[in-house]
């Protein structure tokens, strides 16, 4: 046997070794070319937070731990989906504001327009997740997924929900059958819709619900499943539009209870709110001692919401009070936060009380 023998042997071995190789790494693309594209936009919260040991459930720093982290301690998630990152702001969710929704809205729109993206993740502080999911239920501009997650655990504490809960928002993100659903908030292995679901508990895991309209679906051993849609129009099927807005017309919420005057009407009303949501008791009642106040707030062109502090049902028109004599406008089964951000986009529309009334019937 020639000396070559060995050489040709290595050869031939050479030749195997890059031709599989050159497989898993083709395998490997491929298989990345079947998965969703999916980006996470992350805000902040409790999802980010730290706490000074694994028993530590409250009294930790929320909004601490980046994008880029978050995706890293959930390494599932590059089995199912092409994911990358961006770390909008990081903050705790009771200081975000308008400008914050609308920078984020923007920067969705513009991710979603690109054909590459397939869906969109967003984690956030749990305390006001529901209102940032409400206002970007109205104002994307697409029928891919959108999936707002947070958590009631940070990521340091023992069983923190926060890495199974993103796993679940990505895995929704990234499902075909979760487009022209609205936005969603995919929390504790169920799918609400943003337009009806609230946090419900200061502290627990299952905190959000949607306690008698119900969720949408769940998400078991990772897939989604759905079981119905909300009928109100959302998304491409909503009127507003953010693209030229640098700010949102100022409107603010007052709250009813036993023995309630008017001064924070009147002080909100002094402060320029040119819309006014009453989270009345029951049917949405205006309490004899605040009603000349919200009398005079419509007069001087304030509109005024009849809204409920109750959490569920619809607030009847002309039911406790006569809202076409007061020219009063009723906020259906909108919770008064949520209210407060229909009323918002509906002034950046129109001031008539008629189509707003309309508004309130159609989102
Ligand atoms: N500060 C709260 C927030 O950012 C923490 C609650 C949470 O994210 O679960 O909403």
């Amino acid at each position: 046997m020639s000396k070559q023998f060995p050489q040709a042997v290595r050869a031939m071995l050479c030749g195997f070794m890059f031709m599989f190789a050159a497989a898993v790494q083709a395998e490997s693309v491929n298989n990345a070319a079947k998965l969703p594209n999916v980006t996470i936009l992350a805000t902040g919260g409790t999802i980010a937070g730290t706490g000074a040991t694994s028993t530590t459930t409250v009294g930790y720093t929320a909004a601490t731990v980046g994008v880029q982290s978050l995706i890293a301690a959930v390494p599932e998630i590059a089995k199912v989906a092409n994911v990358t990152g961006e770390q909008v702001f990081q903050i705790a969710s009771e200081n975000i504001g308008d400008a914050q929704w609308l920078q984020l809205a923007k920067r969705v729109n513009v991710l979603l327009a690109q054909p590459n993206v397939d869906g969109i993740v967003i984690t956030h502080g749990t305390d006001t997740l529901e209102e940032t999911a409400y206002f970007l239920h109205l104002v994307v501009k697409s029928k891919k997924p959108v999936v707002l997650v947070g958590s009631m655990r940070p990521s340091t504490a023992l069983s923190a929900d926060g890495p199974i809960n993103l796993y679940n928002a990505v895995r929704l993100a990234g499902t075909p059958e979760a487009a022209g659903r609205g936005v969603l908030v995919a929390m504790n292995d169920q799918i609400h819709s943003a337009r009806d679901v609230t946090k419900a508990n200061t502290t627990t895991t299952d905190t959000f619900r949607t306690s008698e309209l119900g969720v949408i679906g769940y998400i078991q051993g990772g897939k989604p499943f759905f079981y119905r849609n909300v009928v109100r129009n959302h998304t491409l099927d909503t009127e507003f539009d953010v693209t030229k807005l640098d700010g949102l017309p100022q409107v603010d919420v007052a709250y009813a209870y036993a023995n309630v005057g008017d001064v924070a009407v009147n002080a909100l009303v002094a402060a320029g709110a040119r819309g006014l949501v009453h989270a009345g008791v029951g049917n949405g009642s205006l309490p004899a001692r605040t009603k000349p106040a919200l009398v005079k707030a419509r007069k001087d062109g304030v509109v005024v919401v009849r809204a409920s502090r109750v959490g569920q049902g619809i607030v009847a028109r002309n039911g406790e009070a006569n809202d076409d004599a007061l020219d009063f406008v009723v906020a259906d089964t909108l919770s008064p936060q949520k209210a407060r951000i229909l009323l918002m986009l509906a002034l950046t529309k129109t001031t008539s009380t008629r189509e707003i009334q309309r508004m309130f019937y159609t989102y």
